[in-house]
């Protein structure tokens, strides 16, 4: 059964969601789904904006088939190659035989790389370049690394849509949802966008902030924002963009300190209760509490992104930081996350290593952090003696808060 929306005059939606697979990328765990959008434009030309993972592809190509309504297809613009996005292309190409394939360099290189039979039927576009397919004139802007170096967005001049490629999108199928507004956004979806986009993108910053930045002169003139991936955005567009520029220059969107422990046998994840309440106590409203080896690392780099301060509790493990503290750690330096305060407690019942291997870490391979000199390595479980020391990590921690309140007034 057929299962489109329309977006505004003559545009379409005609993506579909995905409930079956467990892994994003086969990494990324999904808990409530995630959309493959695509879009289709009826004008004087009949225009398809990407297409959809192979998984859903059966549904979109029913849904494109109703929208089109017995009119053939005249042109496929690709804006990223991903599979997620792309794989269903060749299956369109066979379906839809008139169909003109446009899109860039890099990309018709990858889809020969993946093996799709392009030639004969493709128009490559530069950064700039205009196309007219009736009423609607749409321009081409290129996105490096947003998230493939192929990946362009392309603006209709014409109506103010955007299709953004994977930029401004989330995790979560839509379900019979097509617009933010729609939805509870900033309660429902806002975790998952920003898991969605630090853990995808997290690394290209610069190169989202180079889009944001080419997208500037053309915001006031921006309608509509349709991402390949969940809703689309016609409301508060300044709440997404604010949103995607924290993130992208790796600044905090909220004061308060994320917990991450590691513990084995509980007396580590005792200590890291001890210290959340402590900061509770002390009256530090935003407190979250996680333990690494039961929480994906995704959501772990997630949370990081949104606080400031992170409390890194770990224990030593084969004289080493303990493996999922170290899977973190590792994912913070290839996501490229800067420009947090942390705190680091340590236990090990003999020859704790964790303490120093971990401010090491933090130290020599990450960006522009900073770790509060306040040291308290446990030895098997805290005793009311490292409780007074916890102490004094809560006062460095407030104190640390409270500065960057100051450098923050309005986060
Ligand atoms: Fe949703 Fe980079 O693909």
């Amino acid at each position: 059964m057929h299962n489109e929306r329309q977006v505004t005059d003559n545009l379409y939606w005609v993506g579909a969601n995905e409930h079956r697979i467990a892994l994003f990328e086969n990494i990324h765990p999904l808990t409530r789904g995630v959309s493959y959008n695509a879009y289709v434009l009826l004008d004087k030309k009949t225009v398809l904006f990407d297409t959809v993972d192979w998984a859903v592809c059966r549904q979109f190509l029913e849904n494109l088939e109703y929208v089109l309504d017995g009119r053939k297809l005249d042109y496929i613009v690709i804006n990223h190659l991903e599979p997620d996005h792309a794989a269903s292309l060749e299956e369109v190409l066979i379906r839809y035989p008139e169909a003109i394939v446009i899109s860039n360099e890099k990309a018709f290189m990858m889809m020969h790389q993946f093996g799709f039979h392009v030639d004969d039927r493709n128009i490559e576009v530069k950064e700039g370049d205009t196309t007219n397919f009736g009423d609607h004139t749409v321009t081409y802007v290129f996105a490096p690394m947003v998230h493939w170096p192929e990946a362009m967005v392309t603006f209709d001049v014409t109506n103010g849509v955007l299709f953004s490629a994977d930029a401004f999108g989330t995790f979560n199928s839509l379900d019979g949802v097509l617009f933010a507004d729609e939805v509870d956004f900033d309660r429902d979806w806002l975790d998952e966008a920003r898991r969605y986009l630090t853990n995808i993108v997290g690394k290209y910053g610069p190169q989202v902030q180079a889009l944001l930045k080419k997208a500037g002169p053309i915001l006031p003139d921006i309608k509509f924002v349709c991402p390949l991936h969940g809703p689309v955005w016609r409301e508060n567009l300044g709440y997404i963009i604010e949103k995607y520029d924290k993130w992208s220059r790796y600044e905090a969107e909220v004061n308060g300190v994320l917990i991450i422990y590691a513990s084995m046998y509980g007396n580590t994840e005792s200590a890291a209760v001890t210290l959340a309440t402590k900061l509770r106590e002390k009256g530090v409203k935003n407190v979250e509490v996680k333990d690494v080896s039961s929480t994906h690392v995704s959501w772990l780099v997630s949370d990081t992104f949104k606080y400031s301060h992170v409390a890194i509790l770990g224990v030593t493990y084969n004289l080493g930081i303990f493996p999922p503290m170290h899977n973190y750690l590792y994912d913070l330096k290839a996501l490229n996350v800067q420009k947090r305060t942390f705190a680091v407690i340590s236990n090990g019942t003999w020859a704790p290593k964790a303490d120093d291997l971990t401010r090491k870490f933090i130290d020599e391979e990450l960006k522009e952090m900073t770790v509060l000199g306040d040291e308290l390595v446990i030895n098997s479980a805290m005793t009311l003696e490292q409780g007074e020391e916890m102490d004094g990590i809560v006062d460095s921690l407030k104190d640390s808060l409270a500065e960057w309140e100051k450098d923050h007034p309005q986060s």
